[in-house]
């Protein structure tokens, strides 16, 4: 395993990086001892044919593809280097608008064009699953790619097997965005294109992330030189080690699946009078829509934290999302569930009050011209033509894209989530006192 021959390296590393390896003088802080470069017998990311390649082809034992990749700057680089080898400049992609930034900015990087899926939300505000319906209503003979979130932040899937059924009738490829459904192993298989974070349900460090292809429709070679050009020529040996274990935990530790999934089973037996405890596809995903209560998802995050000690991933105006995953303990399921319980109890219900996603801005894209921005405050943009992507993060969904128009209900939307909290981003970080548009 690559850990032990790191381990084992007593090289006097006359190579990056920097630290040299030396904890006497740095402390052990960090992993200095296993941080190398690529050195003689130490393979090398970029054309793996030994002990890196040993940990692509357990990837593809765990995901059963035709070819995994090992990614070390998280889902991101492999969305952006799976949507640019699969289209060329000028070709149109078709997405769901929930789609995550790294789904736009590959398009940007790409040239090409999107014709959009809109998903239908539910009661709770939560974007449910694309279904084939949805993709054949969209359908063109100009679209080269369909790109698909699935499962969604909060634990949403969409129907992939029949999309891509649909799709392989008309030789399109679908690129499935599981960044959060790495633990989903051989589920998305019909896919043509299947990326995934290994460091969001899975125990591996922050950035690590697989690619895997299926079929014939993805040009691998293609594929593989797009990732050459975005991926740093300086991958982290400390990275690929944690890719390497934790596909080694995959594989060694199916009892410990068993264990978290009879944890989720009793997690989930919880009964609440006032919050609600939500069930999406993946169950992994704890979602308490407190909409019924006299507390918002930001106010019982707040609580959590400052009463119990509990962060939890994300909060929005109606619920909150706890990520678990497999290493996850008893001992932390039931404090989470008896926080809940206890909060719960001091609770009042209260008339829900739907935070309604506004409609969609009406997309007048072809019309945009980058070079000619204004700037206006948040508050005088209604009417304009933005020049910024806008994004809550978490989850990192563009709410408005560059060339659309800027609506009223979306700028208050905007405005009632920055006073609630949300963490609101945009292309160029001035908002809300700038917003860069163009007139109509
Ligand atoms: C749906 C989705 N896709 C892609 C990504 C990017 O993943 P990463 O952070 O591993 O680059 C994220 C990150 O939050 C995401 O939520």
């Amino acid at each position: 395993m690559l850990f032990d021959k790191l381990k084992s390296n007593n090289r006097i590393p006359l190579h990056m990086p920097g630290h040299k390896r030396n904890t006497e003088l740095l402390g052990n802080n960090l992993p200095y001892k296993i941080d190398i470069t690529e050195i003689e017998g130490f393979d090398n990311l970029h054309e793996p044919t030994g002990i890196i390649k040993e940990i692509q082809d357990k990837l593809k034992r765990i995901y059963q593809s035709k070819q995994s990749y090992a990614l070390i700057n998280g889902s991101t680089v492999g969305i952006l280097a799976g949507i640019m080898s699969a289209v060329r400049d000028g070709d149109t992609v078709l997405i769901a608008r929930n789609s995550h930034k790294s789904v736009y900015n590959a398009l940007e990087l790409a040239k090409a064009g999107t014709v959009y899926i809109e998903p239908i939300y539910d009661k709770y505000g939560i974007a449910l699953g694309i279904r084939s319906d949805q993709v054949i209503e969209k359908l063109n003979n100009k679209i080269k790619l369909i790109v698909i979130t699935s499962p969604t932040y909060e634990g949403v899937k969409s129907d992939i097997d029949g999309i891509c059924k649909l799709a392989h009738k008309h030789n399109i490829p679908v690129l499935v965005d599981a960044a959060h459904g790495a633990h989903f192993f051989d589920e998305y298989t019909c896919a043509d294109i299947v990326i995934t974070s290994l460091h969001k349900t899975l125990p591996a460090l922050t950035q690590c992330a697989a690619a895997n292809i299926y079929g014939n429709l993805i040009d691998y070679k293609k594929f593989q030189i797009k990732l050459s050009m975005l991926e740093t020529t300086s991958p982290s040996y400390v990275l690929m080690t944690s890719i390497d274990e934790c596909a080694d935990f995959i594989l060694n530790n199916k009892d410990q699946f068993i264990k978290y999934r009879y944890m989720l089973d009793n997690f989930y037996k919880l009964e609440l009078r006032h919050l609600k405890l939500l069930r999406y596809d993946d169950r992994g995903k704890l979602i308490v829509f407190t909409g019924y209560t006299n507390l918002t998802g930001f106010e019982l995050a707040d609580l959590l934290r400052t009463e119990y000690n509990i962060e939890v991933e994300m909060s929005a105006k109606n619920y909150i999302v706890a990520m678990t995953s497999v290493c996850d303990t008893k001992e932390n399921f039931n404090l989470f569930k008896n926080a809940l319980i206890e909060l719960d109890i001091k609770l009042k219900t209260d008339i829900f009050r739907p935070n309604i996603f506004p409609q969609l801005p009406t997309k007048t894209r072809e019309s945009y011209e980058a070079s000619k921005n204004v700037c206006y405050s948040l508050d005088k943009s209604v009417g304009m033509i933005s020049a910024e992507y806008i994004w809550a993060y978490p989850p990192g969904i563009p709410i408005v894209v560059p060339g659309e128009i800027i609506s009223k209900e979306m700028v208050d939307y905007l405005l009632s989530s920055i006073e609630n909290g949300v963490n609101i981003q945009c292309t160029y970080g001035e908002i809300p006192e700038k917003i860069y548009c163009q007139c109509l």
